[in-house]
C-alpha cells in the first residue's frame, strides 16, 4: 500500500505514527512533509512510478481548494472532503447559515458583504459583538474587541485596508458568548459518522491564558469536565450536522471536528473545522486503540466506518515553539534530540534540514506526547522528557492540562 499525506505539521506526523503503528510496512509519503517524519523525501517519490492507494489531506487550505475532489476525478481514494463540504471551515458566513438551516445551536449572528453594510450593523450593537473575517485567515480571522471604538478600527483593518486580503471583505458579526471551550471529534461519509473523542486546545501563547492567539500551544483529551448531558447534545448537534450534510448533498468524507462553548444555555457550535485539529490531532491519535488506516479506508471508501476504540488512558500534548512565535521566528537553529523515554510521543512539525542538519523552520517545531493513568502523570511524563529536545530559543507553556478548564 502507498499512502500520502499531504501537509508538514506535527498533525501529519501523528497521523503517520498511527499508522504506521498497525502497518508498519506500508509506504508511506508527505507532501510536503518535513524531515522529522522520517520517510522518503518528495524526490525519492518522484523517482518511483506510485500510484497511491489513499490519500489524507491534512490542513485546511488545499481542502477548500478542491485538492479532495482532484484526485477522486483520477479515481484515487482521499479521506478529505469536497471542496462544497470544505466550505463549512472556508466560509464562516456560508457555515452560520448551515448551522441556522438546519437548526444548530450557536451564537446569534449578522453578516455584512460591505463596508457600509458592517457599520449600519455594527451601529445596532450596544455590546461590542465578536467580528470573524468570512475566509481562511490561519487563525487571525476572529477579533473580540473590548468597546464599539474597537470595532470600528477592526472593520477598517479588514474592509478597507485589507488586512487579510479577500478573507476580510466580507465579515460576520457575532454575540459573544461566555463559558469554557470543548472540541469534539466525528468521522464521517455517507454511510454515517462514528465519535473519535474530545479534546481541549490552549490557544493563548502564554501561561494562564495570556499573551496572543497562536494555533495551539498545546492540548489533552479527553476533556474531563464532558458530561453526560454535554453528550448528549453534541450527539444531537451531530446528527442534525449530519443531515444537512446529506441533504445539502456534500461529498464529506473525513473529520468533523465541532468547535463548541459551554455557556450557561448549554453547548453552543463556534465553528466547525473539516479536518484534524493541530495539536489535537496529536492527544486523539496518542488515544486511539483501533486501526486508523483501516478507519480512513472505510470513511475515503464511503463504506461503513467501523467502531472507534481508544485507550482508558489520557493523553497530553505540550507544543515546543521557536522563538518570535506567533509573530517572525527566529530559524535556522540546530536542533538537538536526546534519548526518550519508550512511551513520550516526539512529533515533528516546523523542522528542515540545512546543509545535513536538522534545524527549526516555522513557528510550532515539535509536538511532545504523553499518556497517563490521570492528568498528572501524563504532565509529568511530558514536561520531565522536555529537557532532551534543545534549539536555540525553544520555549513552551508550562501549564498545559493543568487547570483542566
Ligand atoms: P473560531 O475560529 O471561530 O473558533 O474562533 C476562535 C476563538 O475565538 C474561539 O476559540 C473562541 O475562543 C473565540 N470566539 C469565537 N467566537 C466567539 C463568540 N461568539 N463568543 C466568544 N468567543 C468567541
Ligand atoms: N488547534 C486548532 C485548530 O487546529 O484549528
Amino acid at each position: 500500500m502507498k499512502i500520502l499525506l499531504i501537509g508538514s505539521g506535527a498533525r501529519e506526523h501523528a497521523l503517520l505514527y498511527a499508522m504506521k503503528k498497525n502497518h508498519p510496512d506500508y509506504d508511506y509519503f508527505a507532501m510536503p512533509g518535513n524531515p522529522g517524519m522520517k520517510i522518503p523525501s518528495l524526490e525519492e517519490a518522484a523517482a518511483m512510478e506510485l500510484k497511491w492507494d489513499l490519500v489524507i489531506i491534512g490542513p485546511e487550505d488545499p481542502l477548500a481548494r478542491g485538492v479532495a475532489d482532484d484526485f477522486r476525478k483520477k479515481g484515487i481514494l482521499v479521506f478529505g472532503p469536497g471542496a462544497d463540504a470544505a466550505a463549512l471551515e472556508s466560509s464562516k458566513i456560508f457555515s452560520k447559515n448551515f448551522m441556522q438551516k438546519y437548526d444548530i445551536p450557536t451564537a446569534a449572528y449578522k453578516e455584512a458583504r460591505t463596508y457600509k453594510d458592517a457599520l449600519n450593523v455594527l451601529m445596532k450593537f450596544s455590546d461590542p459583538p465578536v467580528i470573524k473575517a468570512d475566509g481562511l485567515a490561519g487563525g487571525k480571522g476572529v477579533f473580540l474587541p473590548e468597546s464599539i471604538n474597537e470595532a470600528h478600527s477592526i472593520l477598517e483593518a479588514l474592509m478597507v485596508e485589507n488586512l487579510l486580503g479577500s478573507s476580510g471583505s466580507k465579515v460576520l458579526f457575532e454575540e459573544k458568548l461566555e463559558g469554557p471551550e470543548i472540541s469534539f471529534f466525528y468521522l464521517v461519509n455517507k454511510q454515517g459518522y462514528k465519535y473519535l473523542g474530545s479534546a481541549r486546545d490552549h490557544k493563548r501563547a502564554y501561561d494562564g491564558g495570556k499573551g496572543p492567539n497562536t494555533g495551539g500551544m498545546g492540548t489533552y483529551s479527553p476533556v474531563p469536565d464532558v458530561d453526560e448531558k454535554d453528550m448528549k447534545q453534541i450527539d444531537e448537534i451531530m446528527e442534525r450536522t449530519y443531515r444537512g450534510i446529506l441533504a445539502e448533498n456534500m461529498d464529506y468524507r473525513g473529520v468533523v471536528f465541532i468547535g463548541c462553548m459551554r455557556t450557561k444555555e448549554g453547548l453552543k457550535v463556534l465553528e466547525y473545522n473539516v479536518r484534524f485539529g493541530d495539536p489535537e490531532t496529536q492527544v486523539l491519535m496518542a488515544r486511539l486503540e483501533s486501526d486508523f488506516l483501516e478507519l480512513a479506508m472505510a470513511v475515503a471508501k464511503n463504506e461503513l466506518i467501523p467502531e472507534v476504540l481508544l485507550k482508558d488512558q489520557v493523553a497530553l500534548c505540550v507544543v515546543l515553539a521557536s522563538k518570535g512565535y506567533p509573530n517572525e521566528i527566529l530559524k535556522d537553529q540546530p536542533i538537538e534530540i536526546g534519548n526518550l523515554e519508550e512511551d513520550i510521543l516526539l512529533f515533528s512539525g516546523g523542522t528542515s534540514l540545512l546543509d545535513g542538519v536538522l534545524v527549526n523552520s516555522s513557528g510550532r517545531v515539535f509536538s511532545l506526547v504523553a499518556l497517563g493513568d490521570n492528568f498528572e502523570q501524563a504532565r509529568e511524563k511530558v514536561y520531565g522528557s522536555i529537557d532532551r529536545v534543545k534549539f536555540q530559543g525553544m520555549w513552551y507553556r508550562r501549564d498545559i492540562g493543568e487547570n483542566l478548564i
